[in-house]
């Protein structure tokens, strides 16, 4: 089997006939302080032999331009929810000539919003947080020689910093769950304990002494993980952290569970 993903840029508000060229920035393009939206839409299933094609992209833009956007501009007028338009959205495109498997809206670059075709009485929330903190790598399970070998400048003794981004991704019933209220229990659980700390002098997570891991970002993201879960699951509505992201750089990021 495979999965196929295109993702499809266009604006909102000046009416789907402001048809551009520039599909990589949008199309429609904006025009004024028109909303801008990604989408990304996977297919799942067999290639076929003789295109090498699991869908040709094109069918995707085209029921996303000729049929989607205009769901988009209607909702954008009225007072549809997010989690409803996807759903709209998701209908819309299981018509598509391959199967659909899921649909990811970007509402901005940073939150975005996914329904699996499989299952639409839930959705999949995204939110990105950033914090900056100071850390060092260095295991007492190995020599100082070997932890200047292994770990390199992230080994200097006095720690360095990084201003990480965390992005959480959470299952919950559609219109349950407020963006105010994953950032409220994401920012108390995780944003404070750590934003600006020395992770392993002043955090007991990442205190080797006292018990804690190493603050590689593998182990962060178990950490916050282990600590956004149970936070979570006492929000009425009940939603389920499926994994969380965190970002060391923006070429390095480590996902808990996988
Ligand atoms: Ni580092």
């Amino acid at each position: 089997m495979h999965t196929l993903t295109r993702t499809v840029r266009f604006a909102v508000g000046s009416g789907s006939d402001a048809r551009g060229v520039n599909g990589f920035a949008g199309n429609p393009h904006v025009r004024g302080l028109d909303r801008h939206y990604e989408l990304q839409v996977s297919c799942r299933g067999s290639v076929d032999p003789v295109t090498g094609y699991l869908i040709d992209i094109k069918a995707i833009d085209r029921a996303v331009r000729d049929r989607v956007v205009p769901l988009f501009d209607h909702a954008v007028t009225t007072n549809t929810s997010p989690a409803a338009l996807l759903s709209q959205t998701t209908d819309t495109l299981r018509s598509l000539p391959a199967p659909l498997l899921a649909v990811r809206l970007f509402i901005t670059p940073y939150h975005s919003i996914e329904m699996a075709a499989m299952d639409p009485t839930t959705v999949l929330l995204r939110q990105r947080f950033d914090f900056s903190a100071a850390h060092r790598l260095h295991s007492p399970s190995l020599s100082d020689d070997e932890n200047r070998s292994l770990y390199g400048k992230c080994n200097n003794p006095r720690g360095h910093g990084h201003n990480y981004v965390v992005e959480p991704a959470v299952r919950c019933t559609p219109d349950t769950l407020s963006l105010a209220d994953l950032e409220a229990i994401t920012d108390r659980v995780i944003i404070q304990p750590f934003d600006h700390k020395h992770l392993n002098e002043d955090t007991n997570e990442f205190n080797v002494a006292k018990g804690g891991v190493l603050p590689s970002v593998e182990n962060i993201a178990q950490v916050f993980f282990s600590r956004l879960a149970p936070a979570l699951a006492q929000h009425p509505s009940k939603p389920t952290l499926e994994r969380i992201t965190v970002w060391e750089t923006d070429r390095t990021c480590a996902t808990y569970p996988s």
